[in-house]
């Protein structure tokens, strides 16, 4: 049998929400059959010459609607010995130049994305520690903060600006003590990195049981990116999985201005303002049917009148709404942020789970594992709360392998997505083959 119907069968039958470790637990039953199969194998991806544009719904291998593939570099091509891919954010030098960086087990690899669109493989920054599955990384001006679930990891801090000056099939391997500019050990594990850039204040979460805040928001100030300190803790809603954080400016006039992070708590959409570090306060923690594990979500609109939340594990575990596998996005109405109202859903015309997405003027950038990236037109729902006029303008699926079966719930595809380049190209970080550029047509 399967690792992978080992922990399904092990989880049949659980009436609440899954815990963390239960999820850690089915992925790394998942990533072993894969690793198993060979999709990390060296040369088991083919190297891209060029771009491929869609057409007929077709870029290549790829079945796509309205997104080119302009560019793509295998994880094996960006110095990883492990071959396996995860987080990705993106950084715009002063000048505009844009550069990727690419998670991965072993460390972050780097990228220049040119005007074109090609990819230039600049170097990487191994793992401060051991390898893991687990590498997340966002940007705060001219620094990128990467925390992994290794033990003792901690948070790198990188400066970006090392890489204006590297010429291009010359890569850098920098090193892990005198190419940092801090590395900050007040944790050691996280899972996820939240970066609040009007602030200056990363929150790690996640974090392991050392760290003392219950894997809640650990919050670093990191106004000096060369020393980084503790400014406080949210441990009262417990796990946090992933979060959002703004300066609130929308309908609920009491809050206006406050530091309001919107947590996604395994079973719950927690919201709370963090405007005091030291005295965070809970404003409401709000559960809905289909609730199998609140994993990530983004504000809709500029308003805050929105926003998007994506449950990980409904879709393969057919719970609520997602019963059909097709993966669903939950609405809900913020306008009152003691009392979110989940309004309704949207689901893809595609079967898969989703991870992370990220909304730009209107639309939402999913990154839904094997069925790759989904741009959702979310624009609709300043008339109409109910999901029911989200539309998908535009696909690139990443990974092949269950096309003919019409697509799979499962771990496998891509991880996450950067669509903020001024340029429009999309970055989408795939698990197993390595770093696209992409970009929408339409
Ligand atoms: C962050 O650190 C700066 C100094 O580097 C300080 O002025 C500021 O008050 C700190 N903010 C918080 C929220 O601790």
């Amino acid at each position: 049998m399967k690792l992978t119907s080992v922990v399904l069968t092990a989880l049949a039958g659980r009436a609440t929400a899954t815990s963390m470790e239960v999820l850690r637990q089915l992925k790394l039953a998942t990533w072993s059959d894969l690793q198993e199969s060979g999709a990390y194998d060296v040369d088991r991806y083919q190297a891209l010459r060029a771009g491929t544009p869609c057409v007929n719904g077709k870029a290549g291998e790829y079945q796509c609607n309205k997104v080119d593939l302009v560019a793509f570099l295998r994880h094996q091509d960006m110095g990883s010995s492990t071959r396996k891919g995860n987080d990705v954010w993106g950084w715009t030098s002063s000048i505009g130049r844009e550069f990727g960086a690419v998670g991965q087990t072993d460390g972050t690899a780097f990228v220049e994305i040119l005007k074109d669109g090609s990819l230039v493989y600049l170097g990487r920054l191994p793992t401060q520690t051991s390898s893991s599955s687990w590498r997340d990384m966002k940007v705060i001006g001219d620094y990128v903060y990467i925390g992994a679930e290794s033990s003792n990891h901690g948070l790198q801090v990188f400066d970006m600006k090392k890489l204006l000056t590297i010429q291009p099939g010359s890569p850098r391997t920098f090193s892990i003590s005198s190419d940092l500019t801090a590395r900050y050990s007040g944790f050691g594990n996280s899972h996820n990195i939240v970066a609040h850039e009007e602030k200056n204040m990363i929150y790690a979460v996640g974090t392991g049981s050392a760290a003392g805040c219950s894997g809640g928001l650990f919050m670093v100030n990191v106004t000096n990116p060369a020393n980084p300190t503790k400014a406080g803790c949210l441990s009262a809603g417990g796990y946090v999985h992933d979060a959002q954080c703004v300066i609130y400016k929308g309908p609920d006039s009491r809050y206006t201005g406050r530091e309001i992070c919107f947590n996604y708590n395994e079973d719950s959409l927690d919201i709370a303002d963090v405007t005091s570090k030291s005295n965070p306060v809970t404003i409401s923690s709000t559960k809905y049917t289909g609730a199998t594990y609140t994993h990530q979500g983004w504000l809709a609109d500029d308003e805050m009148r929105f926003l998007l939340l994506d449950d990980e594990l409904d879709e393969q575990e057919k719970k609520g709404p997602a019963a059909n596998q097709r993966t669903t996005t939950y609405v809900v109405d913020i306008t009152n942020l003691q009392r979110p109202i989940f309004t309704g859903t949207y689901q893809s015309p595609a079967k898969a789970i989703d991870h992370n997405q990220y909304v730009h003027k209107g639309f939402s950038y999913q990154a839904n594992y094997g069925s790759g990236l989904r741009i959702v037109d979310v624009r609709s729902l300043k008339t109409d709360p109910t999901g029911q006029g989200l539309r998908e303008v535009g696909f690139f699926d990443c990974h092949p392998a269950d096309d003919s079966v019409g697509g799979r719930a499962e771990f496998v595809g891509t991880w996450s997505v950067y669509p903020y380049f001024a340029s429009g190209h999309i970055l989408l970080n795939s698990i197993e083959r390595g770093i696209f550029v992409l970009k929408y047509t339409g």
